[in-house]
């Protein structure tokens, strides 16, 4: 911790998101705003549905997303295409040629959207042959789904039964484990060569697995990969504010209508779109480590994708403001997180 007087100021140069969802029609009006507020590009997630299998359809995509973009904010959305059992291994030559940075894997059934996800890694292995030669990066959900597995080992055993293979046949593929959520992967990461890199969500350094059952059942807190318990929460801390090259922001913010989340099966996904550099700067400052907190989101992940930083800043002041209880969202309403609930920090400019 540090002996210091506490810092009431903090500018930062402008961060990215590095793991996004922000669906698509109406959804975008409200929460491009909110990314395009605080952050310079965002990885943009491709689970629509259908899935964005093409470099055509991303780049219609990030066409709907820059006209969601208010009048003087400058946002970037970096496509991503949907890793299927048949994504052919030539689209990704397209892909690259159309700026798409990175293909996601997500394994059939894992999570929102996944039912054309990947049944056998093998079937993928020409197009993973093809990214690895274009340079192309892999994100990967790193969850298996076997029922037999408890849903609180799933992120281990993925390490262990499909990334660690995966990385020895592809040697010199990037890969991005996205939104670590256990000592395991952690230190996976920290240890492995710098082809693997993390990102981190604030939700996950925030709070540990007792949030989701405080005073009864919150469906906000949940999300995939579930919250983890104390232990793990604090190795995600300390891998984020370790200054480590290999860790950087992804907010995974993952909008749902209020009322589908507030259900007897509730889905998965925190919206956190609307204060997620406020609450990193929590998480940072209760850490005492807001020194490290410019690295973590506005310098690695850029490194880490071979682009270059942002130009210009942001700047963070200490100072309580409570998020409202909800947005309006197509016809439906957005609980975001911390709806209600003061925050210390508050992006000033
Ligand atoms: O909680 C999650 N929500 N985890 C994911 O992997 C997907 C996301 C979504 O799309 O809602
Ligand atoms: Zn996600």
């Amino acid at each position: 911790m540090s002996t210091t007087a506490p810092l009431h100021h903090i500018t930062i140069t402008r961060p990215d998101d590095w793991h996004l969802h922000v669906r698509d029609g109406e959804a975008l009006r409200t929460v491009v705003p909110h990314t395009a507020a605080q952050f310079g590009r965002a990885i943009i997630m491709p689970n629509l549905k259908p899935p964005v299998t093409t470099a055509a359809q991303a780049v219609a995509y990030a066409g709907r997303i820059r006209a969601a973009v208010p009048a003087g904010m400058a946002f970037e959305p970096l496509m991503t295409l949907y890793l299927t059992d048949n994504l052919p291994a030539d689209e990704i030559a397209r892909a690259k040629d159309a700026g798409v940075v990175a293909v996601k894997l997500y394994p059939a059934g894992a999570t929102t959207n996944s039912d054309a996800g990947v049944t056998d890694i093998r079937k993928t292995y020409p197009t993973l042959e093809a990214m690895q030669r274009a340079g192309m990066l892999l994100l990967v959900h790193g969850e298996v789904t076997s029922p037999d597995i408890d849903l609180f080992d799933r992120e281990a055993v993925f390490i262990e039964q499909q990334l660690q293979p995966l990385r020895r046949d592809f040697p010199e593929l990037k890969i991005v484990m996205e939104h670590i959520t256990t000592k395991e992967a952690a230190q996976y990461v920290a240890e492995s060569d710098p082809f693997l890199g993390a990102t981190i969500t604030a939700h996950h350094l925030l709070y540990n697995r007792n949030a989701i059952f405080t005073g009864g059942i919150r469906p906000h807190y949940y999300c995939l990969p579930v919250l983890k318990r104390e232990v793990h929460r604090q190795a995600l801390v300390a891998a984020a504010t370790g200054g480590h090259a290999k860790f950087f922001l992804g907010t995974d913010s993952a909008p749902h209508p209020a009322h589908l989340k507030e259900h007897a099966t509730g889905c998965a996904g925190c919206y956190t779109a609307h204060a997620a550099i406020e609450m990193y700067a929590e998480a940072f400052d209760a850490a005492g480590a807001l020194d490290k907190l410019e690295a973590f989101a506005s310098f690695h992940g850029p490194a880490f994708y071979g682009l270059p930083r942002n130009s210009g800043t942001i700047t963070l002041k200490r100072e309580s403001w409570t998020p409202p209880e909800s947005f309006a969202f197509g016809e439906a309403q957005l609980k975001p997180l911390r709806s209600g609930e003061a925050l210390p920090w508050k992006l000033v400019a």
